[in-house]
């Protein structure tokens, strides 16, 4: 529905942007403008300004800005349309009418809502009526409130072929054709007389952004019955694929929270509302749509798909990230949650309660990682067109994004991915503890490593051995079985604790790859700061770091580094020992590299190219442990 903008400028003139905004927004006369907090971000100090007469609001800490029209769209989460039907309203301007058949259309229209709105009504009769006994008892058993049931207007339909035809048809303003046309009574092509659609089954009415009736879901009481859920079909009034249930009953909720629950069927979405988790809504028994992935997002940027655990809710899962893809937006996309199998949110509620849910919730998965998972599968990645494929598959995927934008960070992160996965990162690590031990224990019986390393044939073997098991014994090796992040952490605060270090050996810190992003975060500010100041103080280097806002990491560092780091950076520890135990740990990590790309060939047969990389590979291992473990021995 277009408006003329005449009628716009009409609503722009009449309302005065700060009584709109006035009433979300607490608002302080400056000048001439008001001031308030910024309802667009949080913020503590007021950047948030609002002038009538200009006509618009100015954010000048986020940058938001618009009219009334816009406010009202961006705060309240309505369609275009149904935002100028409010702000006309509290204009006192009449909406417009535009074409004869828009006029008559919705005249049509608003008889029908007015049958279904009877039907409704008359259905909530039947369930509290004696006919509805069996429909009481259902619900009872599914453990819903009157309140809940009163709240959904949950009805029921007698179990008799014209019930509802009879009932209705005696009011003098609804007409058979009417019922028809609305789906309520079915017409069958032979000529026979019409009947109801819904016959002895629970009632969901389903309403439309506004709230009003336009169709129905009915579920069967009996288990087996052969239609467990029967909908209205689409009608002038209900076009399934753009609509959600309970979507006006959610929106207050889901603005409230910032938050958007999808589940898959009616009763979630009521088991959900009763919990407490009132911003839930769901499909209409088909694939979520792309118009109702668009819905989703006016009432919330990162709706929670919450799917059965099972395998087809799985699928269904996927089938919505691929279809959102295309839609994807800077600021908006899709959450996932997964349901243990064989649950919904309707059972998992009930069953594991409020709390429970909440923190599924928490853990709902980005869709990035969804996407990521389903892409990769199963399959292992061990050959040069393996991978080949792979890329190419995930950049025919990306390419579906149409949003410049996050096409570009989808590709630089499905990058890095991809060099983790095909950089062995994913190969179970190579413990070397447990290789030593098991060495230990069972003489005669190599661990697969191990022989694999002999039949290489080029491995000196006693030697290595027994130098592992030296090195296992120092305070380096020691740490080696500590976490990969507690031993980056030592590298720095041995750094922190001897700044003096950095004048040696700053190339090899500088281009140490850390995998913790925010040691990474530290490691680069450290070398900015040792780059102005050629002769730094432990005081003073500690001291700008916290300054840059980084003090939370260095105490962080310092509080669970102390015990490993006693022997490496401890105040009795010589320069001499601090630097080369320092440095071990470096190259200890380089060694692991080394191992895990060694293992990484696995016992697959190798081409000569591979066989070469393998070779050169364990020589400069063998160099590496050797130059270590004499080291060591000092
Ligand atoms: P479910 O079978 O998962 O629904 O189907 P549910 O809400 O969990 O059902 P119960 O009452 O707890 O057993 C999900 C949705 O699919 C549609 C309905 O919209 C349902 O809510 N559906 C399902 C149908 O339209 N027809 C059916 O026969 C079954
Ligand atoms: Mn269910």
């Amino acid at each position: 529905m277009g408006f003329s903008p005449d009628f716009l400028d009409e609503i722009r003139n009449r309302l005065p942007v700060s009584d709109v905004v006035g009433r979300k927004v607490r608002l302080v006369r400056k000048g001439r403008e008001h001031l308030g907090l910024c309802p667009f971000h949080n913020e503590k100090t007021p950047s948030f300004t609002v002038n009538d007469d200009k006509g618009f609001y100015h954010c000048f800490g986020c940058g938001a800005h618009g009219d009334v029209i816009n406010f009202v769209l961006e705060t309240e989460g309505l369609s275009f349309p149904e935002t100028i039907e409010r702000l006309a309203g509290q204009a006192g301007l009449q909406m417009p009418e535009y074409t004869p058949e828009d006029s008559q259309r919705n005249k049509v229209r608003k008889t029908l809502y007015d049958v279904m709105e009877a039907v409704a009504h008359w259905f909530e009769s039947q369930l509290v009526s004696a006919i509805g006994n069996e429909g009481r008892s259902y619900l009872q058993k599914r453990g819903l409130s009157k309140e809940t049931i009163k709240k959904f207007r949950i009805g029921y339909s007698p179990d008799e072929r014209t019930a509802l035809k009879s009932a209705m048809l005696a009011r003098s303003e609804i007409t058979e054709e009417m019922l028809i046309d609305t789906g309520m009574l079915i017409k069958p092509e032979d000529g026979s007389e019409s009947y109801d659609r819904f016959r002895g089954r629970v009632m969901f009415p389903i309403t439309d952004r506004q709230g009003r009736v336009v169709a129905f879901g009915g579920r069967a009481l009996k288990e087996n019955a052969k239609a467990k859920y029967l909908n209205s079909p689409e009608t002038p009034l209900f076009h399934k694929g753009r609509l959600l249930y309970n979507l006006s009953g959610a929106r207050k909720a889901a603005f409230e929270k910032g938050r958007l629950l999808v589940t898959e069927g009616y009763m979630d979405v009521i088991a959900l509302a009763q919990a407490g988790f009132e911003e839930a809504v769901a499909p209409l028994g088909t694939a979520v749509t792309e118009d109702q992935v668009r819905e989703m997002w006016r009432l919330a940027p990162e709706p929670f798909m919450c799917f059965d655990g099972d395998k087809a809710g799985q699928r269904a899962a996927i089938r919505v990230v691929e279809r959102s893809l295309s839609l994807l937006k800077p600021g908006y996309s899709l959450r996932f949650v997964y349901l243990p199998d064989g649950e919904d949110p309707d059972s998992f509620v009930n069953g594991h309660g409020r709390k429970a849910f909440e923190k599924l919730l928490e853990e709902g998965m980005p869709l990035a990682s969804v996407l990521w998972s389903d892409l990769i599968g199963h399959a292992q990645y061990d050959t040069p067109e393996k991978r080949a494929g792979l890329e190419q598959k995930i950049s025919q995927v990306l390419s579906e994004i149409k949003d410049s934008k996050i096409r570009g960070y989808y590709e630089s992160e499905y990058g890095k991915r991809l060099k983790k996965l095909f950089g062995g990162e994913f190969v179970p690590e190579i413990n070397l503890h447990e290789r030593v031990d098991s060495k230990l224990n069972k003489k005669n019986q190599p661990s697969e490593w191990w022989s694999k390393e002999r039949n290489a044939n080029n491995y000196k073997r006693g030697n290595t051995e027994k130098s592992i098991g030296e090195l296992h014994k120092t305070e380096i090796g020691k740490s080696r079985g500590s976490s990969r992040k507690g031993r980056e952490r030592l590298i720095i605060l041995t750094v922190l604790e001897h700044p003096w270090l950095l004048e040696r050996h700053e190339e090899l810190f500088a281009t140490f790859e850390f995998e913790s992003v925010e040691l990474d975060k530290v490691r680069n500010e450290i070398i900015r700061i040792a780059s102005r100041d050629s002769n730094l103080e432990k005081k003073d280097l500690r001291h700008q770091l916290i300054e840059n806002g980084l003090g939370q990491v260095i105490e962080i560092i310092f509080r669970q580094g102390v015990w490993t780091a006693q022997s490496v950076t401890g105040p009795e520890s010589s320069k001499e020992e601090t630097e080369e135990k320092w440095k071990h740990c470096i190259e200890l990590f380089q060694l692991e590299r080394l191992e895990k790309e060694i293992a990484s060939y696995g016992s697959k047969d190798l081409n000569e190219e591979e066989y070469a990389r393998l070779q050169a590979l364990k020589e400069e291992h063998s160099a590496s442990l050797t130059k270590l473990t004499t080291a060591m021995e000092h």
